[in-house]
């Protein structure tokens, strides 16, 4: 019987079997002729990997077991003991936390460069600087960076541009295309796209760049399960059309709280009023993604009392699943972050999170009209 499964199966396997000493020696000599062990490679993972790099366009790529490991396998593509990176001061609050708190501890030291002195580096750059470290839309104020004006002016001081793309998806931006020279994701966000999966993945301009990634995901134990790797490949299948999909949807809830009364500000490249529109329409490819943040009084029995009363959005700190939720940076994502460093971001008691789904939109609007009620 000829079984040809027109999916991969799951190769739920932690290792894989050698007839004899020669086929173990061929598998040395020839990479990618055949699987020895799960941790160092494995049909589903490496199928996952595939699938985003043909997406962002790269020449290799490592899935990993999430999007923090993501981050650390990039960082250690072009990191040693005393050197320096440089960090977009809009920025997870998990990344912070990594270069903080553990890279730190290692002798990689970071500075943070605010949002409007990205394109001047110049002060900030050191003997030791070996990168810099930013993200295509900033999570959660949704500032934009051009990456075209990043890529040009890392490279100009000689430093390597890694972007973090989760919340734009390559469906919205490719950052390799711009320059950039390595990209990352947490899978576990729209790639993936059913709050289902922990998962990550990197993605290399350079063959060179993309054997050491695999190097490091294989010794430093960073790599994806057969399972996570191949939800992740059924939740990419989608992806285009639900980026779409969770695109409009952002846009009209982004336009509703704009006019809303118990709402100060709304965070949104959609908005004509934002100021990197132009650059997000192009960049974007006119979509501005699913996330949204927006602002209510900084009183917690406010914010409170939104959480409470909504029900299409439910306090669940993650995003980019099919089904909306809302998160609080304050109190989850960024709580990492330096006190003056929230302070100078804006990150405060009223700002709440929006990851919007793709539900029926009117409802959604019924439910955030109900809420702010
Ligand atoms: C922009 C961004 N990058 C990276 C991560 C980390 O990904 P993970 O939670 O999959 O480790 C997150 C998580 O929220 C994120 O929002």
């Amino acid at each position: 019987m000829n079984i040809i499964p027109k999916i991969t199966p799951i190769y739920q396997t932690s290792v894989f079997k050698f007839e004899d000493l020669d086929a173990v020696q061929q598998y040395f000599d020839e990479p990618g002729s055949r699987y020895l062990y799960s941790r160092n490679g494995n049909p589903n993972s490496d199928e996952l990997a595939e699938a985003v790099n043909r997406w962002e366009g790269g020449a290799g790529a490592v899935a990993t077991g999430s999007g923090m490991a993501a981050i650390f396998a990039a960082l250690m593509t072009y990191c040693q003991a005393g050197d320096h990176v440089l960090c977009a001061a809009d920025i997870y609050g998990g990344s912070a936390a990594l270069l903080n708190q553990e890279l730190s501890r290692l002798g990689v030291s970071v500075s943070y460069v605010p949002f409007e002195e990205l394109y001047e580096l110049r002060p900030y750059v050191q003997a030791s600087t070996k990168l810099l470290l930013c993200e295509t839309m900033s999570n959660p104020l949704l500032r934009v960076v051009d990456l075209r004006a990043m890529a040009t002016e890392c490279h100009q001081h000689g430093l390597k541009l890694v972007v973090d793309n989760t919340f734009a998806t390559p469906v919205l931006t490719k950052p390799l295309a711009f320059g950039a020279d390595l990209v990352l994701h947490s899978v576990t966000k729209y790639l993936a796209g059913h709050s289902d999966v922990t998962a990550g993945a990197v993605v290399a301009r350079t063959a060179e760049d993309a054997a050491r990634l695999r190097q490091i995901g294989m010794v430093f134990g960073l790599t994806l399960s057969p399972m996570e790797s191949w939800l992740s490949v059924r939740g990419m299948k989608t992806m285009r059309l639900r980026v779409a999909a969770h695109s409009h949807n952002a846009q009209q809830v982004a336009d509703f709280l704009d006019l809303h009364p118990a709402v100060q500000a709304v965070y949104y490249p959609g908005l004509p009023t934002h100021p990197q529109h132009a650059l997000a329409a192009t960049q974007g490819h006119g979509l501005f993604s699913g996330m949204l943040s927006f602002r209510l009084p900084d009183d917690v029995a406010v914010v409170n009392r939104f959480m409470q009363r909504s029900q299409r959005f439910p306090f669940a700190p993650s995003l980019a699943g099919v089904d909306s939720s809302c998160s609080h940076p304050l109190y989850t994502s960024h709580r990492a972050l330096a006190d003056d460093q929230l302070a100078e971001l804006g990150i405060t008691v009223g700002l709440i999170r929006l990851s919007v789904g793709i539900e029926p939109v009117e409802e959604l609007l019924a439910d955030l009209a109900h809420a702010l009620a």
